[in-house]
């Protein structure tokens, strides 16, 4: 697929997506969404990846869904169109995404953002779901994941006025991890991904997956698919070399087997 309203770059084993649609604010086309979940996917699979970030601009990450795009549809168009059934596919991307958010995180950007992992936000950036002034609701996830992670009364609240919270509010109610300068949101990204491509690569994706389970599953099934996977880990080289290495008192060398 050619690429219109993203650019794809590499830093080292992090792959990196910045949404380019600046004119109308990162607004999240169909196509872009498309392209957004199809450089997910491919950098799931690409082995010289082991993280990923994902970013807008100063002024936005997202602002929501393309208006322009649902104006004048019926619900038909809408069913048939199923714009959403996509974003299920990055829920079951392996590989931790970090969002690096500044300036308007609304409606589809928020939610693109709550499916990501980690969020590192600048001091200018505003989550919401405001499509309630729009005469809808969120689609893409919104009710529902902002009210687990910001609990009812407060998504609540949100989710039937349409305001938004600033990234001090959201770092406050647990949406976000952090909030640093404007200058320095995506340095702090990248910096965090790095860290984590250091570590054990198999580690990583059934901790992502187990912390994930944890939000659907009643607590004694996931402490059950956490054991079963803890289990797991004891057929990798990557456990003989972290524990060996401790031992020795010297740095491991993860190679992801
Ligand atoms: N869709 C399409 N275009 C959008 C857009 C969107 N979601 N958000 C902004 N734009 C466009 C504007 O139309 C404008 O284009 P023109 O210059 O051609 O007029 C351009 O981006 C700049 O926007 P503004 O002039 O409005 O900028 P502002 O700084 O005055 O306001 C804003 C910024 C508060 C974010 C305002 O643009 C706004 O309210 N945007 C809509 C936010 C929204 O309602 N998002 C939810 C969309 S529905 C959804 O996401 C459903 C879902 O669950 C997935």
């Amino acid at each position: 697929m050619s690429l219109e309203f993203i650019q794809v770059e590499r830093d080292g084993k992090v792959g990196l997506i910045r949404l380019n649609r600046p004119k109308q604010l990162n607004a999240l086309n169909l196509k872009m969404v498309d392209e957004i979940v199809e450089t997910l996917e491919s950098m799931d699979e690409d082995p010289e990846i082991r993280a990923i970030v994902i970013t807008g601009n100063e002024q936005a990450f997202a602002a929501g869904a393309d208006i322009d795009e649902m104006t004048e549809v019926d619900s038909i168009d809408m069913l048939l169109r199923d714009q959403f059934r996509v974003w299920d596919r990055i829920a079951l991307v392996r590989k931790p995404i970090i969002a690096a958010v500044s300036g308007f995180a609304l409606g589809g950007g928020c939610e693109l953002v709550m499916n990501c992992d980690i969020v590192i936000a600048s001091e200018s950036a505003r989550f919401g779901q405001p499509e309630v002034n729009l005469g809808v609701m969120p689609g893409a996830g919104g009710t529902q994941r902002f009210t687990k992670a910001l609990g009812k009364v407060k998504a609540m609240e949100l989710l039937l006025t349409g305001e938004s919270l600033t990234a001090e509010e959201a770092l406050h109610y647990g949406l976000i991890n952090r909030v640093v300068p404007v200058e320095v949101y995506l340095d702090e990204a990248m910096k965090l991904a790095n860290r984590i491509v250091g570590q054990p690569p198999i580690a990583v994706r059934l901790i992502k997956q187990s912390v994930l389970k944890a939000i659907d599953l009643p607590l004694d099934e996931g402490l059950d698919f956490e054991r079963k996977n803890f289990y797991l880990l004891f057929s990798s080289e990557d456990q003989k070399e972290g524990m060996r290495a401790f031992a020795q008192k010297r740095k491991p060398d993860f190679k992801g087997k």
